[in-house]
């Protein structure tokens, strides 16, 4: 008997769309397969295509210290960490693969710009505290962020969390160490480490995004608990967590509004210069044109391993259908 194939459901049927939301209330874990509302598969599109693009272009400030690192030891680690960060990027390439998107066309809206990664890459590398910095601040914001995002709904990307959030930790230690190596080192060792934090604090409180009461995808992330908590309030953790971090090395954070308060037990901090933010965002950063044209270049010059990898699949695939 001839059966028709069943049209998709409506993407907005009441009934499918209560039945989600009664799954996602219960804790359910939504999988690939299951039906979701159209909204909830671009929603997380968005910003797992976003998230991969970051871990990619973020090997760029990274990568350039390598050949200067000041030990082989160093060198091993920093090695280590940026593979990390490029398996990280696949990983969750991956995921957005499951919602149904080809990762060539995410790939092609990073290189020709209308994609947006996090802004904290479009600042310049300029020392070694540098690294020490990234990895103490930048990784010790991302594991905040990320080891909430491993309870979000979406099954794929909550899972990848929990593997990347385990790499995330050497990361951030192996910058701590780096840190904590400078400030008991020279004057002038101090003075690098001073100086990488006082660049790279503010932007690493912008990772966080948008203040709640600007951030235009919070709410419907909370509702469908793939955030879990706000941005203001994952910024917050951040800072409770690496102001007794920068006391216990005996280096200054670069906020003179930063102090306790006893009654939220958290430390208040100063205000966040939010045009520097959106600037930075919409593509006029200190770096973002260098980072694109690196990862254009680096698109370019690996065609070839592409090509070949394509035909070695194609000959097999003839080899095999030919048996
Ligand atoms: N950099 C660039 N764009 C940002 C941003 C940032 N730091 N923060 C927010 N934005 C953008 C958003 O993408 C959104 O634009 P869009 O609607 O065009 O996508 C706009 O600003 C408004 O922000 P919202 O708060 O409404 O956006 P979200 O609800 O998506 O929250 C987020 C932003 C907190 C970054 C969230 O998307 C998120 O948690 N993403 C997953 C984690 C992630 O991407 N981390 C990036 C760091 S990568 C990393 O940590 C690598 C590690 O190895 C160091």
């Amino acid at each position: 008997m001839a059966t028709t194939k069943k049209s998709p459901p409506p993407a907005d049927d009441p009934a499918l769309v209560a039945a989600f939301e009664a799954r996602i209330a219960a804790g359910e874990s939504i999988e690939p397969k299951d039906w979701m509302p159209e909204r909830y598969r671009k929603q997380l599109t968005r910003m797992m295509a976003q998230h991969a693009h970051s871990e990619i272009v973020g090997m760029l400030p990274e990568g350039n210290w390598i050949t200067r690192a000041p030990s082989l030891r160093r060198k091993l680690s920093l090695i280590a960490k940026v593979q990390d960060e490029a398996g990280h990027g696949l990983y969750i390439y991956c995921g957005t693969e499951t919602l149904g998107v080809e990762r060539d066309e995410l790939v092609a809206q990073l290189h020709d710009g209308t994609a947006k990664y996090s802004s904290i890459f479009n600042y310049p590398t300029l020392s070694w505290a540098d690294m020490g910095v990234i990895g103490w601040f930048v990784d010790g914001a991302a594991i905040v962020n990320q080891t909430v995002l491993a309870k979000a709904s979406y099954g794929p990307y909550a899972r990848a969390m929990v593997r990347i959030c385990k790499e995330e930790n050497f990361h951030k230690r192996q910058g701590y160490e780096i840190c904590a190596t400078l400030a008991k080192g020279t004057p002038s060792q101090r003075a690098m480490l001073q100086d990488a934090i006082d660049r790279f604090w503010w932007p690493s409180l912008m990772m966080f995004g948008p203040s709640d009461k600007d951030s235009p995808n919070s709410a419907e992330l909370l509702k469908w608990r793939v955030k879990r908590k706000t941005n203001d309030e994952l910024r917050q953790r951040f800072v409770n967590l690496t102001v007794p971090q920068a006391q216990a090395i005996g280096v200054t954070l670069p906020d003179p509004d930063l102090t306790y308060n006893p009654e939220t037990k958290n430390w208040d901090f100063g205000e966040i210069d939010w045009d520097e933010f959106w600037q930075v965002v919409g593509g006029n950063g200190p770096c973002n044109k260098e980072r694109l044209a690196a990862r254009n270049a680096a698109h370019d010059e690996g065609a070839w391993v592409r090509e070949a990898a394509l035909a070695h699949a194609a000959k097999q695939r003839r080899g095999t259908e030919a048996a």
